[in-house]
């Protein structure tokens, strides 16, 4: 938790989900009640291939729908990508970046997530960018510095707290069941707290949110939602059951009081 910043808890379906999962989107809907929807933020980010049909069902509903990459370009000769004015025009609100698969599956750089990342604010989307230290990186003791050269590689320069959102996620925790001690997920959000004020300025940089993604799970999301500075959770495999992913939007409930 950051006093006075809004969580959000966002889910990652990842290359899962077809038109009958609009069933357990409905219920994603159904139980995001105004009690929930009072303390925190959520939003589905499917496959591209539901975002507009998942928006359209949303409505009026507060809950949001997301795309899960974006070119960087506009438009144009890119065979089988997507531009983010897509998604906007399919009325997706934030777009996530860089995540680590994207960046093993298909090689994306830094400066490639800083240019989807810009490319996310031109067409009026929040973009959430992850970072995250590899577990050999862990190992050696160079998790932060990891972390650092990520977040000044993948972020442009002028992010605002509007449309910023960073994700940290370790990716020897992404679907493994492991996650990080509280105490070092601890360490490495108020890192990058300190990063983002530094760099933006302690007002933008002091609202912007910082998700935990990796392995979030109804019976954790209460402890690592509490840790100082995270702002919420990107979560992936439990986020393709409604059951599961109100469960863990609900452990504000708790926090919150
Ligand atoms: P899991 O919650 O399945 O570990 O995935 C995390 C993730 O990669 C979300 O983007």
């Amino acid at each position: 938790m950051t006093p006075d910043i809004r969580p959000l808890v966002a889910g990652n379906w990842k290359m899962n989900g077809l038109k009958a999962s609009a069933a357990e989107f409905k219920a994603m809907i159904e139980g995001y009640d105004d009690d929930l929807a009072r303390r925190v933020d959520l939003m589905i980010c499917p496959p591209a291939t539901l975002v507009l049909a998942f928006a359209q069902m949303a409505q009026p509903s507060e809950l949001a729908v997301g795309g899960q990459d974006c070119h960087a370009e506009a438009s144009g000769a890119h065979t089988g990508d997507i531009a983010a004015e897509m998604l906007a025009d399919a009325s997706a609100t934030a777009v996530i970046v860089g995540h680590s698969e994207r960046r093993q599956d298909h090689d994306e750089r830094d400066s490639h997530v800083r240019d989807k990342a810009k490319a996310a604010w031109r067409a009026g989307l929040i973009a959430i960018v992850c970072v995250g230290e590899a577990e050999a990186e862990r190992d050696e003791g160079v998790t932060l510095d990891r972390i650092e050269s990520q977040l000044k590689g993948s972020i442009p320069d002028d992010a605002r707290a509007a449309n910023l959102v960073v994700a940290y996620e370790p990716v020897w925790a992404i679907g493994t069941g492991r996650t990080p001690m509280p105490g070092d997920v601890a360490e490495v959000h108020t890192f990058i707290r300190d990063k983002l004020s530094a760099r933006f300025g302690e007002d933008e940089g002091g609202r912007m949110r910082i998700l935990y993604g990796g392995s979030v799970k109804p019976n954790n999301a209460e402890t690592l939602m509490a840790v100082d500075n995270v702002d919420g959770a990107l979560v992936g495999g439990a986020s393709l059951k409604a059951d599961d992913i109100l469960a863990i939007a609900s452990a504000y409930r708790q926090i919150m009081g």
